[in-house]
């Protein structure tokens, strides 16, 4: 797997001034970034216009979310559309917290998908185990993982061109705990299989990002197993130079 890819999910911190520091921030820093990586960044929708005006073009915008819905009485929701109307490339979609306080299940994340796609929007979408699941072993928390992925068998080829998959063990996200390099890798590698297998030569080029208590100190090691192709980064994704850093772990 050739491409490398940093996402920085911002999830819900930063008032609207503070993200568009942020934002100039890594505008700053992104230079130091090696060429062909990819860099996305997922601010809170509220800050979406802002951020993308700080931006230094060679970094992407991503939304944490979307609607399952075109259009409508929706109150509170932010459509595929809206997004993409406000320079939106990627949206990060099935991440943990989504489904754990929004009850984003596979019905509503197929929905979603679809969304995503009709606008032509690149989805990020995120699967993972909880700690549960892992205690009873990898065999387990593969099975668990699998199950997640067969939402994507429908997919059609221009999607599944432009999908990313991030694994995020559930126990890992925002915990400090990291799985270990080798069973993030392991994991990268059998989501590439399966993709592989089930979707056919297209779904093994999807590129495969771990997420978990990602950071400057471990981004190196993960990042250097096979089958792992970056990192979809929440709390470090908030310090600039650490983000930074993070990008230049290839
Ligand atoms: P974390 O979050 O890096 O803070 O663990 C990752 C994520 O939820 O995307």
């Amino acid at each position: 797997m050739d491409r490398r890819i940093v996402a920085g999910n911002w999830k819900m911190n930063t008032t609207l001034r503070e993200g568009v520091v942020l934002a100039e921030q890594l505008s700053q820093l992104v230079n130091r970034i090696p060429a062909g990586v990819e860099v996305i960044v997922a601010p809170p929708f509220t800050h979406l216009t802002e951020v993308r005006r700080a931006l230094n073009p060679r970094i992407m915008l991503g939304a944490q979310d979307c609607s399952s819905r075109a259009q409508g009485a929706f109150t509170g929701d932010v459509s595929a559309e809206m997004l993409k109307d406000c320079g939106v490339e990627w949206v990060i979609l099935g991440h943990s917290e989504r489904r754990q306080y929004h009850g984003d299940d596979t019905p509503t994340l197929r929905e979603k998908l679809g969304r995503v796609a009709s606008v032509g929007l690149k989805p990020i979408f995120c699967v993972g185990e909880p700690e549960n699941i892992r205690a009873q072993g990898q065999q387990n928390a593969w099975d668990w993982v699998a199950g997640q992925l067969k939402l994507l068998r429908g997919l059609g080829d221009s999607v599944l061109r432009e999908l990313i998959v991030a694994y995020e063990p559930i126990w890992a996200i925002g915990t400090g705990k990291t799985a270990t390099p080798e069973d993030a890798g392991w994991m990268c590698l059998r989501i590439t299989r399966w993709l592989t297998s089930e979707i056919g030569e297209i779904g093994g080029m999807v590129p495969v990002l771990y997420g978990g208590s990602c950071n400057a100190a471990n981004a190196k090691e993960i990042f250097s197993q096979p089958g792992v192709s970056g990192g979809l980064i929440g709390g470090a994704s908030l310090k600039p130079e650490e983000f930074v850093s993070i990008a230049c772990s290839f």
